[in-house]
């Protein structure tokens, strides 16, 4: 399948809960971005954004079976879901078994072994933070000791410091003008 196609079978998947839809429509957008910033070869950029397209295929599920979406819950029940999902996709072996160790390790942000699980994690985080007016310090947070890409660290900055890079530059150069 294409991305597109990839894409049209999990609106339908997601049975018309638009935040749901909103969300992967984000993080797919983002992640595409930043992939195509970072030079991704071609078909990491299909695995990153087939991960993106379905990272949160297991919320509805988990709302049901747990009440709630922990992210220990997706990553553990997302496995076997999109792996049920990818079936039919035409998707090749290790392509499908890489979008699931991506879908299962979303919530995870140590022992990333890739571009495309990093990217992941960015384009994930730029959405969550959007949807939840997450604050400056925790963004700084995650820019500091999550954040990996460059393209990703620019978006960060551009989406959700607007403005700042210019007064983080002119706060540091007061700072080493005080200090000669
Ligand atoms: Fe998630
Ligand atoms: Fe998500």
């Amino acid at each position: 399948m294409t991305t597109a196609q990839i894409l049209e079978k999990m609106i339908v998947f997601s049975e018309g809960n638009l935040h749901d839809i909103d969300h992967l429509i984000r993080v797919w957008t983002y992640a595409k971005t930043i992939g195509e910033l970072e030079g991704l070869d071609s078909r990491t950029q299909y695995i990153l954004e087939t991960a993106a397209i379905t990272h949160d295929i297991a919320c509805p599920y988990c709302r049901t079976k747990y009440g709630n979406t922990e992210g220990r819950h997706q990553e553990e029940e997302g496995a076997w879901i999109v792996r049920d999902f990818l079936r039919g996709t035409g998707m090749d072996e290790a392509a499908a078994g890489r979008v699931i160790y991506l879908v299962s390790h979303h919530h995870t942000v140590t022992g990333v072994d890739g571009a495309d699980y990093q990217i992941l994690l960015e384009a994930d985080y730029i959405a969550n933070a959007e949807e939840n007016h997450w604050p400056e310090e925790n963004v700084r947070r995650f820019l500091s000791s999550v954040a990996g890409t460059e393209s990703g660290k620019r978006l960060i900055r551009e989406i959700l410091l607007p403005g700042q890079e210019e007064a983080d530059r002119t706060r540091a150069g007061q700072v080493c003008e005080s200090g000669s």
